[in-house]
C-alpha cells in the first residue's frame, strides 16, 4: 500500500515539473527577444549650448551662426548688429527667449521635428506656408521687425540649424509636443488685480515692475531677462498678445527654472490672469493686421485685434471669458478651437 502511495506521489511530482517546465518553454519562446533585449541606454543630458553646438568640431559654420542668429538675435540680426543691411529684427529679444534651450524643450514651441512639419497650412495667411514663412512671421511680430528675403543667407543658416537638431544632437530630456500644452480657458474675463497680484509674487524679481527686463551689463549683450511688455517687446500683432497662448506659454514654462510642461507651478487660472496683465500695457503696433486671417473664422478667439466673424466685444475677445466664443463657433460653423 506504502509504496504504491509513495509511487503516485512521485508520479504526480513529476507530471506536476513537467507541466512547469512546458509553461516556462511556451512563455520563454513568446518573449525570447525581450528576455535578451539589451536595457535601451538612455543617455539623457542637459541643454549645453557651448558644448553641444558653439565649441562642438563636428557641427558646421552655418549650423553654429544659425544657432547664434537665433540665440542672440539682438546682436546678429537686431538694433545690436553694427550694419544697418543686416538689420532685421526690430527689438532686442531672441528667438530662444520663448524657444527656450536653443529650441529643444518640450512645451516651449520647440523646433525638435519642425523642418518635417513644413509646409503647413497656416490660417493667418490661409495658405501652405514654408518654414521660412513661418519664422519670418515670428520676425515680424515676436521680434517686432521685418521679413528676411526667402533665400538670405541668415534663413537658410537658421533652418540649416534646425535641421542639425533633428540629427546631430545627444538624447536630451524632451517630449515631442507641438507648441504648448494647452491650457483650460477660464470660465470668467482676466481679473487684471489678481494679474497684478501673481505678477507681483512670482515674475517682478525678473522681468521688472515695468515689465522692462533686465538687460546684461555688457552693452553688446541683449536681455539676460527679456521685457514683457513696452517699446522693446514683442508686438501687437504676435501669438503672444493673445491672452490663451500668452498662457499657455507661462503656465508651461514660467516662473523661468521653477515651472515646465511636466511641473507647472502655476494653475490655468493663474496663468491666464497673469497673461492678461501682461498684455494689458502698451506694446509695438503692428500694421495690416486686418488682413491678417483673410477667412476670420480661422482667428484664434483670443487674437485682440478685428476684424472678426461674431458679435463679441473687442474686450472679450482680449480678456475673455471665451468659453462663449469657443461655443458659438462650434454651433456656428462647426469648428472646434482650442485657441
Ligand atoms: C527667475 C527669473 C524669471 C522669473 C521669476 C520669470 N521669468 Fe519669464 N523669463 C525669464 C527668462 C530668463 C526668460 C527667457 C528664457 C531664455 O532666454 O532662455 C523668460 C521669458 C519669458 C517670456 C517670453 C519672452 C518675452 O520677453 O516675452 C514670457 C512671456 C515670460 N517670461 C513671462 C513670465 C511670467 C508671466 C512670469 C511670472 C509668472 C515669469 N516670466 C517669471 C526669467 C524669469
Ligand atoms: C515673444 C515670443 C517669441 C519669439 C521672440 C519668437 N517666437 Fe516663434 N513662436 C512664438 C509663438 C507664441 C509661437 C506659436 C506657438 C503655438 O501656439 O503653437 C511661435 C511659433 C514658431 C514656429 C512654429 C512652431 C511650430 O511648432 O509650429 C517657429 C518655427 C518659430 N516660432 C520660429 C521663431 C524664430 C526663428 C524666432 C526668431 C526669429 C522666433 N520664433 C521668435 C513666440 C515667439
Amino acid at each position: 500500500m506504502e509504496i504504491i502511495q509513495k509511487l503516485i506521489r512521485r508520479l504526480l511530482v513529476l507530471v506536476t515539473g513537467l507541466f512547469l517546465l512546458m509553461i516556462l518553454t511556451f512563455f520563454g519562446v513568446i518573449y525570447y527577444d525581450k528576455l535578451w533585449e539589451p536595457a535601451p541606454q538612455e543617455i539623457i543630458v542637459d541643454w549645453d549650448s557651448e558644448i553641444m553646438v558653439l565649441n562642438n568640431p563636428s557641427v558646421s559654420e552655418e549650423v553654429k551662426q544659425g544657432y547664434l542668429l537665433l540665440s542672440a538675435s539682438s546682436l546678429h540680426m537686431g538694433p545690436l548688429q553694427h550694419d544697418p543691411n543686416l538689420r532685421f529684427a526690430g527689438n532686442n529679444l531672441s528667438c530662444t527667449n520663448c524657444h527656450l534651450n536653443g529650441g529643444t524643450l518640450s512645451g516651449a514651441a520647440s523646433w525638435i521635428g519642425i523642418v518635417d512639419r513644413f509646409p503647413q497650412f497656416g490660417g493667418r495667411a490661409n495658405k501652405n506656408g514654408t518654414l521660412t514663412d513661418r519664422i519670418n512671421g515670428c520676425m515680424e511680430r515676436s521680434m517686432n521687425g521685418k521679413a528676411f528675403p526667402k533665400d538670405a543667407p541668415q534663413m537658410k543658416a537658421m533652418i540649416a540649424y534646425m535641421n542639425w537638431l533633428d540629427g546631430g544632437l545627444p538624447k536630451l530630456n524632451t517630449k515631442n509636443i507641438k507648441g504648448y500644452p494647452k491650457i483650460e480657458p477660464p470660465d470668467v474675463a482676466v481679473d487684471l488685480n489678481k494679474g497684478k497680484s501673481i505678477y507681483t509674487k512670482e515674475c517682478i524679481l525678473c522681468h521688472g515692475a515695468e515689465g522692462q527686463g533686465i538687460r546684461y551689463n555688457e552693452p553688446k549683450k541683449g536681455y539676460q531677462y527679456p521685457p514683457l511688455w513696452g517699446n522693446d517687446s514683442f508686438n501687437d500683432g504676435a501669438g503672444m498678445h493673445r491672452v490663451l497662448t500668452a498662457a499657455a506659454f507661462i503656465k508651461n514654462n514660467m516662473p523661468y527654472l521653477q515651472a515646465r510642461w511636466d511641473n507647472p507651478k502655476l494653475t490655468d487660472e493663474e496663468a491666464y490672469h497673469v497673461a492678461g496683465y501682461i498684455n494689458s500695457f502698451s506694446r509695438p503696433h503692428k500694421n495690416n493686421t486686418a488682413d491678417d486671417y483673410p477667412d476670420k473664422k480661422l482667428k484664434p478667439v483670443s487674437t485682440p485685434y478685428g476684424p472678426w466673424t461674431d458679435s463679441f466685444s473687442p474686450k472679450q475677445h482680449k480678456y475673455g471669458p471665451f468659453p462663449p466664443i469657443i461655443q458659438y463657433y462650434k454651433e456656428t460653423y462647426g469648428i472646434e478651437k482650442t485657441k
